[in-house]
């Protein structure tokens, strides 16, 4: 399985998150490892696939679902579409109410285009954005053999990035404010109509 599944979220990006949320009740797909660093409340791995739970969260928590969400992009992960329609489902249910997601800036992607209609906002970064390896889990799925194996910090991927910012109704729409405020600092943000 290729290492970049495992990229973890750089500490600038997730100031930035919480500068929006305050909390983040769910991370669906992370590991112990780097939920140190994200500290949603409530996750999900690879080991309890987010994709085959009907609901991220049976029970509704007081106050708005947060939720921020960086998916694995490769094949072997089943890609970064099902991650994508998964959130919508949550948010179209109202078990997320709220959802920053940083993927790829592939723009001609399905998966990219569903976050196009489906988003408030959505922001550039000026800069290709820097992430972490996350040593536990690229030791026990990534193959020894493949070509950059172990633990890397601040590493670039190929790709530009994008965040986008999903709401499930409008009395959530306060978080977009919050989103232009925070994340203005990091590229240009898109008012998406
Ligand atoms: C790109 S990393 C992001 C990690 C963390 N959320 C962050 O941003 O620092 C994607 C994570 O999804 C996990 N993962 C892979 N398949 C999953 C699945 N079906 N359900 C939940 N998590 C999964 C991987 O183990 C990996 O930790």
């Amino acid at each position: 399985m290729p290492s970049h599944s495992f990229w973890y979220t750089d500490t600038n990006v997730i100031k930035k998150i919480y500068e929006v949320f305050n909390y983040i009740t769910i991370d669906p797909t992370t590991s112990p490892e780097a939920n140190k660093r994200v500290r949603a409340e409530f996750v999900y791995t690879i080991d309890d696939s987010c994709l085959t739970t009907p609901k991220w969260l049976p029970d509704a928590p007081d106050g708005a679902v947060t939720c921020y969400m960086n998916p694995p992009y490769s094949k072997d992960c089943d890609g970064t579409k099902p991650y994508v329609v998964k959130l919508l489902e949550q948010l179209d249910k109202g078990v997320v109410n709220a959802a920053i997601v940083l993927v790829n800036s592939s723009t001609s992607s399905s998966w990219f285009q569903l976050l196009m209609k489906n988003s408030e906002l959505v922001c550039f970064p000026s800069k290709r954005l820097c992430f972490d390896e996350d040593l536990d889990y690229v030791k026990k799925y990534v193959d020894p053999e493949e070509p950059g194996h172990g633990l890397k910090t601040g590493k670039a991927p190929r790709y530009d990035n994008a965040v986008f910012l999903l709401i499930s109704d409008s009395s959530y729409s306060h978080y977009a404010e919050n989103f232009i405020d925070s994340f203005s600092s990091m590229g240009s943000v898109l008012k998406l109509v």
